[in-house]
């Protein structure tokens, strides 16, 4: 879709947050990334009102994966979400911006030892643990620093989501957490009901991205409800958390019908009323949506450099960004919309192929797209360009970053300024160059 504050004038000029991209792309350059705030907002917002619904109120956790840096954890501090972190480097910018680390769940297939320390000292609200071997080193770290660990057990519950196999992670064989079929789940549990310094909190579950159905993500609800309640028959344990992961798509394309929030949350408080013991407080709801608050808010900006047709008649675009800053439509088959801005309404369209600058074949951003007849020095924008982008983006060719500005009643702000060729060669060391210093 679109950001929510899209526009469009009587000259055709876009706008997005009332700043036009014009005016962007002159002052900052491109490619540019554009975030607006509204939109952020909106969507962190509509997860909040629903988890709200539940009893007890559940909670949501951005996943800063989608897109993260310090500015953005400011912004999502302030709106009081939690934030989902997969390393330190992400745990270090949101402490860099302030954010609350009560509010924090600290992620991760593969943690080091140092990692654990970190989050442990900082204090994050949880952990949560996906194998063995890092059961054990959570229990030796937090036995050394004198503290209990908080933590959540990932299960992998046997989810099949229809989506790219890239992102599908709830399936049997995936490399993620402890399975439920295989019983290292249940070892899992047992240990860590056992163990000193971890405290068992509950369990996590995240069966894949851009899911466009609802019943996965009841199912998931369902079945780690299940698998607690034969917990609580077998040693008088309940979770206080339920963590259902990530995963709801967004609408790239006309035919992607996201899942409606309110329906998969009603049916998860029906769930937790109907399943939950006699006695017991049902456990809290936690979701982790990356996507679905960033996607749409945010579009790419390229200017238009090259025009070419090549034999057989196919049209090639060429534009001053690519798989350097959008690495999904090569990576995932990822499909974009775009337009172009002054020429939003044209009639007179063509169909185009829009290729990136990096010396790659595969470095297309969109294949075969009609857009209006298309010009060297048109401006194309990007949809839905929010989430994996600017955090998947690489320095492939040498080629620096671009710069990341919010845009919000009239006014642009400049959360990541553009890379410079000196940031390029910041951390190369500049003292070995020769081939005869190696002598
Ligand atoms: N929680 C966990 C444990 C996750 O692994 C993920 C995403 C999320 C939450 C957030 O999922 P979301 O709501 O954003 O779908 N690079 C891929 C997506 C990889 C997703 C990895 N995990 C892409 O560009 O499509």
């Amino acid at each position: 879709m679109k950001p929510d504050t899209f526009a469009v004038d009587q000259h055709q000029q876009i706008s997005i947050g009332g700043v036009t991209l014009a005016h962007l792309a002159k002052k900052y350059g491109t490619p540019l990334y554009v975030l607006d705030y509204e939109t952020i907002v909106h969507r962190i917002r509509d997860y909040q009102d629903a988890l709200n619904e539940l009893n007890p109120a559940g909670q949501a956790f951005y996943a800063g994966k989608a897109f993260l840096c310090q500015a953005m954890a400011g912004l999502l501090e302030q709106q009081h979400i939690g934030l989902d972190v997969v390393s330190g480097g992400e745990l270090y910018t949101a402490l860099q911006a302030g954010f609350n680390p009560d509010r924090i769940m600290f992620h991760g297939n593969v943690k080091t030892r140092e990692e654990i320390a970190y989050a442990l000292n900082a204090k994050v609200g949880h952990i949560v643990c996906d194998s063995m071997d890092e059961l054990e080193r959570i229990e030796e770290e937090a036995a050394r620093l004198g503290c209990l660990a908080p933590v959540l057990l990932r299960i992998t519950p046997g989810i099949e989501a229809h989506t790219h196999e890239f992102i599908r992670t709830g399936q049997f064989d995936s490399k993620f957490g402890f399975g439920l079929g295989d019983g290292l789940a249940d070892r899992a549990v047992e240990r860590a009901l056992d163990l000193k310094h971890v405290m068992l909190k509950g369990f996590h579950a995240h069966i894949g991205s851009q899911i466009l159905e609802e019943d996965p993500f009841i199912l998931n609800a369902e079945s780690l409800l299940r698998y607690s309640l034969g917990w609580n028959q077998r040693r008088g344990w309940w979770p206080e958390v339920l963590n259902i992961g990530g995963g709801f798509g967004v609408r790239y394309q006309p035919g992607d019908h996201p899942p409606r929030l309110t329906t998969v949350v009603s049916a998860i408080n029906e769930l937790l009323h109907g399943l939950t013991p006699q006695g017991l407080i049902a456990p809290r709801t936690f979701m982790e949506p990356g996507r679905s608050i960033i996607a749409e808010a945010g579009v790419t900006l390229y200017r238009v450099l090259v025009k070419k047709e090549v034999p057989g008649g196919k049209r090639y675009v060429a534009v001053d960004g690519g798989m350097g800053d959008n690495i999904r439509p090569a990576l995932y088959q990822a499909e974009y919309r775009a337009v172009i801005d002054g020429k939003v309404d044209q009639a007179d369209m063509e169909t185009v192929t829009v290729a990136g600058r990096y010396c790659e074949t595969g470095d297309v951003l969109m294949k075969d797209i009609a857009l209006p007849v298309v010009a060297v020095e048109d401006l194309l924008v990007v949809f839905d360009t929010g989430a994996y982008n600017y955090s998947m983006a690489s320095n492939y060719n040498r080629v620096p970053r671009p710069a990341v500005v919010l845009v919000h009643q009239g006014q642009d702000y400049l959360w990541v300024a553009r890379e410079s060729y000196q940031d390029l060669t910041r951390a190369d060391n500049p003292y070995v160059m020769t081939a005869d210093e190696y002598r």
